[in-house]
C-alpha cells in the first residue's frame, strides 16, 4: 500500500486521448473531461494510494453516505495557457486554504497539501494539451471529496474519496445577466455553511433560482437570511457594485464565500488606484443608488464565471436597468483586463499568482 509520506503518485495512462472529440468553440463546463483524474482514498485514519488514472466512473454502493447526507465538498480552479505556451494553475494555495475550512466545517479529514497541490500539478501537467489558450477559456479543475462509508446511520463518515477531474471551459455566461433581489429564500444563515464550498449550498440554491428564472431573471441576488435587508452574493458568485465611483463588495463572514476572484479583484483595484470598500450594502441603498444613477456598475465574480456583468436588478417587483457604459471607463472591464493580462501571461505576474506546472 502506498502511504502519502513517500509521495509516490503513480500514473496509469489512458490508452488513447479523447482530445480530438472536443469542439473547442463550444465548451460547456463539464461537457468534456480531460483524459485523466486523480483519486486518493482515506480510511482507518489515514490517506493512502493516490493515483492518477484514466478518467472514468466510480463504483460505489447505493448506501454510500455522500449520496444521502451531503458530506461533500469541492473546489473550482482554473489552469491557463500563457502566450508563450506554458500552463499554470491560478492561485492554488488560496484555494487550498479555503478547502481546509470547508473540510473542517463538514467534519472531513483534510487531504494533505502534497496530494492536493502536487497531485493537481502532475495531473494538469499530464493533461496540459487540454488547457485552451484563447482569452475567456481555461482548463477548469474540480477537486472534490465525498464520504464513502456504506452505512445509512447518520454519523461522521470514517472513509472518504478525494478526486480531481478537469474540464476545458469557455465563458460560463454568454451575456450580461438580469438578477432578482431575493427577499424570501436564503442561501446561507449565520452559523450555517455559507462560507464552505459544500454541495448542499448549491443544491439548496436551485429552487429559489428556478423561481427567479420563471420570472425571467438569470440569477438571484442573495440577501442575508435574517432581515433580507443586506446583499450577500449573486447566484454562485461574489458581487461587486460601483457606487459613486467606489468599488464596493459585501464583507466576508460565515455566510459568504471567500472568493479567490473576489480577492484578486480587490488587490488589482487597489493597485490601479480605484477606491475600494468592503462593507454591507443594504437593499435600500442599492435601490436608491439605482434610482439616482449612483450605482454605475454591478457584476458577479467567481472562478467559473470570472466577471459577469449585471445589466438589470429586480427589487420587490420593480426592475432597475444599469446603463452599459460605452465610454470605456468602466471598472469591471478594466479589472477583467488586468486579471486576464496576468493569467494569459500578457503582463508580469507581480503577485506570484501563477503556479506553473
Ligand atoms: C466556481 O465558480 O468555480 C464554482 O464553484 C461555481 C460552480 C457552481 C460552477
Amino acid at each position: 500500500m502506498n502511504l502519502i509520506s513517500d509521495m509516490q503518485i503513480p500514473v496509469r495512462r489512458a490508452p488513447h486521448s479523447r482530445i480530438h472529440e472536443v469542439d473547442w468553440g463550444n465548451l460547456e463546463l463539464g461537457q468534456y473531461n480531460s483524459d485523466h483524474m486523480l483519486v486518493c482514498d482515506y480510511s482507518e485514519g489515514r490517506w493512502f494510494g493516490p493515483e492518477i488514472m484514466p478518467f472514468g466512473p466510480f463504483s460505489l454502493l447505493p448506501t454510500t453516505l455522500a449520496f444521502h447526507y451531503g458530506q461533500t465538498i469541492f473546489e473550482g480552479m482554473k489552469a491557463f495557457r500563457t502566450a508563450d505556451g506554458r500552463v499554470h494553475i491560478f492561485r492554488p494555495e488560496k484555494h487550498y486554504e479555503r478547502w481546509v475550512r470547508s473540510a473542517e466545517r463538514l467534519c472531513m479529514p483534510v487531504v494533505p497539501s502534497e496530494v492536493f497541490m502536487e497531485g493537481m500539478r502532475r495531473l494538469v501537467q499530464l493533461d496540459r494539451e487540454w488547457a485552451p489558450g484563447s482569452t475567456g477559456s481555461a482548463l477548469y479543475i474540480r477537486p472534490f471529496q465525498i464520504a464513502t462509508d456504506f452505512r445509512l446511520k447518520l454519523k461522521i463518515a470514517e472513509s472518504y474519496r478525494f478526486a480531481i477531474v478537469c474540464s476545458p471551459a469557455g465563458n460560463y455566461f454568454s451575456r450580461p445577466v438580469r438578477v432578482k433581489v431575493e427577499r424570501e429564500y436564503a442561501r446561507a444563515v449565520k452559523g450555517g455553511t455559507g462560507y464552505a464550498k459544500c454541495g448542499g449550498n448549491y443544491g439548496a440554491s436551485l429552487f429559489p433560482t428556478q423561481m427567479a428564472k420563471a420570472e425571467g431573471y438569470d440569477q438571484v441576488l442573495w440577501t442575508d437570511g435574517v432581515s433580507h435587508q443586506y446583499i450577500e452574493e449573486s447566484g454562485m458568485m461574489n458581487v461587486f457594485f460601483v457606487i459613486d465611483g467606489v468599488l464596493v463588495t459585501p464583507p466576508l463572514n460565515d455566510t459568504t464565500l471567500d472568493g479567490v476572484t473576489r480577492d484578486s479583484l480587490l488587490v488589482l483595484a487597489s493597485a490601479a488606484g480605484i477606491p475600494v470598500e468592503e462593507r454591507s450594502v443594504s437593499v435600500d441603498e442599492l435601490r436608491e443608488g439605482l434610482e439616482r444613477g449612483r450605482v454605475r456598475e454591478a457584476f458577479g465574480a467567481g472562478t467559473a464565471a470570472v466577471i459577469s456583468p449585471i445589466w438589470q436588478i429586480g427589487i420587490d417587483g420593480r426592475d432597475y436597468t444599469i446603463p452599459v457604459s460605452r465610454d470605456g471607463g468602466s471598472i469591471g472591464p478594466e479589472l477583467k483586463e488586468a486579471l486576464d493580462s496576468i493569467r494569459y501571461g500578457r503582463t508580469e505576474d507581480p503577485y506570484g499568482w501563477n503556479f506553473y506546472v
